[in-house]
């Protein structure tokens, strides 16, 4: 391609991030640009738009346009128990470390939870470790389509593929072709629409869960994010993370490797 041409395209593109920055509050440029600008072109192309401009003065006219690009920007695959070992592990030791650490209530966030797979996961370990009562779960998502399918705890049965059978023949039951998720449990969780690039968190929590959301932005954003979670837990708490998205040198947000993908606050 030509230079001039890529040039075009460039400013096409920055245009675009500007308009959605200034109708969504949601900055596009902090999330890795390749993987971003890939996904929105075959949406673009999908349907019939040449340019980005062209392309987001279509979506302001048509909701539905619009919100196949949010989407698509957002990426809202989830399940529950994402990579078991991992829960066994916060199942184990992490709770039983935080629970008995004096705290009289724990204070959990599921951070970007989608559509509430991960926050109802934490509910029923919680509830099987009789630790649900005394437990507070905040559970938030940029993607407000994915709060309303969270709340509604309606699941295809591939996202319960890896829910032990015997957890789930108890919290879930068969409507149709789907699951519905406990109403007890779901009651349990408070969900809220947030944008984890600009809003202020809420502080002391003994648990942060933030999971496969951290891959999609840049590096300065993640790094940015990092020092608000370690600012956002109580000495002690624990952040956990992807299963791709290990923190090198913790050290710098004051936190420690616990376990993988497990960061504990250094308590001074
Ligand atoms: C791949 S899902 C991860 C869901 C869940 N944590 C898990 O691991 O299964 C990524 C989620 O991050 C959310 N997200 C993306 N950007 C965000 C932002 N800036 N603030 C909050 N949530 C965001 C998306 O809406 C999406 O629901």
């Amino acid at each position: 391609m030509k230079a001039k041409e890529l040039e075009v395209q460039d400013k096409d593109y920055i245009g675009f991030i500007r308009n959605i920055e200034l109708t969504t509050g949601i900055n596009l440029a902090d999330y890795k640009e390749t993987q971003m600008k890939r996904r929105l072109t075959t949406l673009r192309l999908k349907h019939g738009y040449s340019t980005f401009s062209a392309f987001y003065e279509a979506m302001m006219k048509d909701r539905s346009l619009f919100h196949e690009f949010l989407d698509r920007m957002t990426i809202n695959v989830s399940e529950f128990w994402r990579n078991p070992n991992r829960w066994e592990v916060l199942r184990d030791k992490i709770l039983t470390e935080l629970s008995g650490s004096g705290s009289t209530r724990l204070k959990i966030w599921s951070a970007a939870c989608s559509t509430g797979e991960e926050p109802y996961t934490i509910a029923m370990i919680l509830a099987e470790k009789k630790l649900l009562g005394m437990s507070s779960i905040l559970a938030t998502d940029i993607d407000e389509g994915a709060l309303a399918k969270a709340k509604q705890g309606l699941y295809l049965d591939r996202s319960l593929k890896d829910v032990p059978k015997d957890i789930a023949a108890k919290y879930f039951t068969e409507e149709g072709p789907m699951y519905r998720f406990d109403e007890r449990l779901k009651k349990e969780i408070r969900f809220e629409k947030q944008n984890l690039l600009t809003d202020r968190f809420d502080t002391a929590f003994d648990l942060i869960v933030c999971r496969n959301v951290m891959i999609y932005f840049t590096e300065e954003a993640k790094h940015k994010l990092y020092q608000k979670f370690a600012a956002s837990l109580r000495p002690g708490g624990v952040l956990f993370v992807g299963s791709t998205e290990q923190i090198f040198n913790p050290a710098q947000y004051g936190l420690e490797t616990s376990e993988t993908f497990f960061y504990q606050k250094i308590q001074s």
